[in-house]
């Protein structure tokens, strides 16, 4: 098989000026998967290096760019799966670690269970030999100027609105967030695989969990239907088990395209207009991507073609 990777910055509102920053990142990310696939790598090793690139940049709501939540905190999440065995292993409310991705890889690779959150979670990656860093090394980028105490509202700042989307009230104005970070990839093998990272929403009440870690709702991969990484308001994703039925719709005959498109249809009829994004791969390693926001930086590298890049 070609092998092919996806990456995606996150869908998001009210980031124009940002836009170039989150190309540079996407890019970076897409080239050091894609260097992984060249390597003969696999698609779960491809997915994960993408993702740790974006931990690591503090233009992006995961890892070191971690939004703050009500309490001024990281809580960050992350999963992945991988498509041949259906392998997953996801952490939540994770605070102290660089990289939270790798720490569900190991989740998925060492433990005999599927998800870790809070303490428990750091606690594992603890005992993985994972280092754990000051969680101020944590808050970087956006989250400096966009939580400053003296501007926080949170009594107020996570309420559902009438479209089911979370608005975090951050330095007096509303912010719709979701740059949570995802990469799709095939390898030589066929194998698919997904890995996502989040800081979650901007001003989450302490101990919320969105979509991100939650199987068949952040991420999905099987090697008979496909792989997914969505990206949004967590709350109205996991309602219809966004990136499940996206796979399920290419497992019924559609292309990934049509059922990006199709999936977020069905985000905007059952859940009011909420806000999202996806991108996929079909177990023929062709590729397709949709959002409802004004922006979703998203790259793609594929057999021995150029990379493309959208926004
Ligand atoms: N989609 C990321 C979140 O809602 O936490």
């Amino acid at each position: 098989m070609e092998p092919v990777i996806v990456v995606h910055g996150g869908a998001g509102n009210d980031f124009d000026e940002r836009v170039a920053e989150f190309r540079a990142g996407v890019e970076q990310a897409t080239h050091a998967g894609w260097d992984v696939l060249l390597r003969g790598g696999s698609a779960l090793d491809a997915v994960e290096a993408a993702v740790r690139v974006m931990e690591d940049d503090p233009n992006f709501d995961a890892g070191h760019g971690s939004f703050l939540n009500a309490n001024n905190e990281v809580e960050m999440d992350a999963m992945v799966m991988e498509g041949a065995r259906l392998g997953y292993g996801a952490v939540a409310g994770i605070q102290r670690v660089s990289n939270p991705v790798s720490t569900a890889r190991l989740v998925m690779e060492r433990s005999r269970h599927s998800i870790f959150v809070g303490a428990g979670a750091e606690q594992f990656a603890r005992s993985m030999g994972v280092p754990v860093c000051p969680m101020e090394e944590l808050v970087a980028g956006s989250s400096i100027h966009l939580l400053r105490p003296e501007d926080r509202i949170f009594d107020s700042a996570c309420s559902s609105d009438s479209a089911g989307s979370n608005t975090a009230t951050v330095g007096g104005q509303a912010s719709q967030t979701g740059d949570t970070v995802g990469a799709i990839a095939m390898d030589a093998s066929g194998l698919l695989a997904v890995a996502v990272s989040t800081g979650g929403t901007a001003g989450k009440m302490p101990g919320r969990v969105g979509d991100s870690p939650i199987i068949g709702c952040g991420g999905y991969a099987d090697n008979e239907l496909g792989a997914a990484a969505a990206t949004g308001s967590g709350e109205a994703l996991m309602k219809v088990m966004f990136s499940k039925t996206a796979c399920d719709l290419m497992g019924s005959g559609m292309s990934p395209q049509q059922a990006a498109e199709q999936v977020l249809r069905l985000l905007e009829r059952r859940t009011g207009p909420s806000q999202g994004g996806i991108v996929l791969i079909n177990p023929a390693g062709e590729v397709g991507s949709a959002f409802n926001t004004s922006h979703m930086v998203h790259a793609c590298i594929s057999g021995g073609k150029e990379m493309w890049i959208r926004d």
